[in-house]
C-alpha cells in the first residue's frame, strides 16, 4: 500500500518509532527546522496541549491561523478546524495527524441537504457555526462560533431573519438569549447532548457549593441548570474568576486539563452522561496522538486541501466572523 492509500483508509501514516525517541524532543526539532507553528484545541489529549504553541478555542485558533507567520500549521483538532486554518491561509501547508478526526455535528450538516433547506428561505440570512465543512461555509453569509455567535446576531438589524445551522443546541441558547427567532437546523454534537439533567442534579445535591458550567452545546435543560455558560475559553476563564474552588464541567474532558493547570488546588468533575457507559471524550478529537503529531510533522501528511472555488467562498463568512469580532474586541 502506497503512503497515499494508507491515508485512505486508516487517515494517518503507520510507521515504526525507535522507542528511545523523546517525542517531545523530536516534534520541537521538526518545528524549528519546518517553521512550523501548532495550534491545538483544549479536547486534546494532555501530551498534545503541552507540545502545542498556541491552545485555544475555536475562534482563538481561527484568530491565531490568520495571523501565523509560519510556514506550515499543525492542527491538533478536528477536520473542519484544519479546513478553516487552510481557508484563512491557503499558502500554507495544513496538517492534521488523523484525516479521520471528524465532527458529528459537521457530519448532520451534509451541504446538498443544507443547500435545499435553505433555498425554502430566501429573505434569510445563513449563520452557520464553524463546526461544519467548507462546503456548507461556502453557502453561508456569516460564520460564528460559540464565543461569539450571540454578539453576531446582536450585531444584525433586528428585524433581519435568520437560518442558524448546524447546531440546534447552540441556535435554541443563542435565540433564548437575543429573543431572536432563528430557523434552526437540526443538528447537534454527540458529545454535548448526551449529559443527563437528572444526574447532574444529584450531583449538585452531593457537591452544593460546586459552580456548574457548561457548553452551550448542551442541550436546553442542561443549560438551565448551569451558573455559566460559554465556549472553552469562556469556561477556563470563568474557573481562574470564580472564588469558587468546586466546578462541575459539562463539556469534553479535555478542558480539565488547562482548568487544573491553570487552578491548582480546585476540583473538577465533569458531569454526567445520560449513560453510564459513555464517556465525556469526543471520539474524533481523541484520534490524534503524539505520535500521529510526530509522524504527520515528520512526512507532512495528511494535509489539507480544498478546491479553490470553496476557499474563496468560503473566505467570505470566516473574514466577517472575524472582523465583527475584532470591531467587538473579542
Ligand atoms: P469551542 O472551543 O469554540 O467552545 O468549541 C467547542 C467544540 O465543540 C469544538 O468542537
Ligand atoms: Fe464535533 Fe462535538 Fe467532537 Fe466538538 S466535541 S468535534 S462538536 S463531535
Amino acid at each position: 500500500m502506497n503512503i497515499l492509500e494508507e491515508l485512505n483508509m486508516k487517515g494517518f501514516i503507520e510507521e515504526p518509532i525507535d522507542p528511545t525517541l523523546d517525542l517531545y524532543v523530536e516534534i520541537e526539532k521538526l518545528k524549528k527546522e519546518k517553521n512550523a507553528v501548532i495550534l491545538a484545541h483544549y479536547y486534546q489529549e494532555p501530551d498534545i496541549q503541552d507540545i502545542a504553541d498556541y491552545i485555544g478555542d475555536s475562534l482563538g485558533l481561527s484568530q491565531q491561523a490568520a495571523k501565523t507567520d509560519a510556514s506550515m500549521i499543525v492542527f491538533a483538532g478536528v477536520h473542519f478546524m484544519a479546513e478553516t486554518a487552510k481557508i484563512l491561509s491557503p499558502e500554507k501547508k495544513v496538517l492534521l495527524p488523523d484525516l479521520k478526526a471528524g465532527c458529528s455535528l459537521s457530519d448532520s450538516c451534509p451541504p446538498v441537504l443544507f443547500a435545499k433547506f435553505k433555498e425554502k428561505y430566501p429573505d434569510h440570512l445563513v449563520i452557520t457555526y464553524v463546526n461544519c465543512s467548507a462546503e456548507l461555509k461556502a453557502l453561508s453569509d456569516i460564520v460564528c462560533t460559540s464565543s461569539n455567535a450571540v454578539q453576531i446576531v446582536e450585531s444584525l438589524p433586528k428585524d433581519q431573519k435568520i437560518i442558524f445551522g448546524p447546531d440546534k443546541n447552540l441556535g435554541k441558547y443563542v435565540a433564548k438569549k437575543t429573543g431572536r427567532n432563528l430557523v434552526l437546523w437540526n443538528g447537534a454534537c454527540m458529545v454535548h447532548e448526551i449529559f443527563s439533567r437528572q444526574r447532574i442534579i444529584k450531583l449538585q445535591e452531593r457537591h452544593p457549593n460546586a459552580k456548574f458550567i457548561a457548553h452551550p452545546e448542551c442541550e436546553d435543560a442542561v443549560l438551565e441548570l448551569a451558573d455559566y455558560a460559554g465556549s472553552t475559553t469562556g469556561l477556563l476563564k470563568y474557573t481562574i474568576n470564580s472564588p469558587a474552588t468546586e466546578f462541575i464541567v459539562a463539556t469534553e474532558s479535555g478542558i480539565i486539563h488547562q482548568m487544573q493547570k491553570e487552578n491548582p488546588g480546585k476540583t473538577f468533575i465533569p458531569a454526567p452522561p445520560d449513560n453510564s457507559c459513555a464517556c465525556n471524550d469526543c471520539p474524533h478529537m481523541k484520534r490524534n496522538t503524539l505520535e500521529k503529531l510526530y509522524l504527520c510533522m515528520k512526512n507532512e501528511l495528511p494535509e489539507i486541501t480544498i478546491p479553490l472555488d470553496i476557499i474563496e467562498k468560503a473566505r467570505i463568512p470566516i473574514a466577517r466572523m472575524l472582523d465583527i469580532s475584532a470591531k467587538l474586541g473579542l
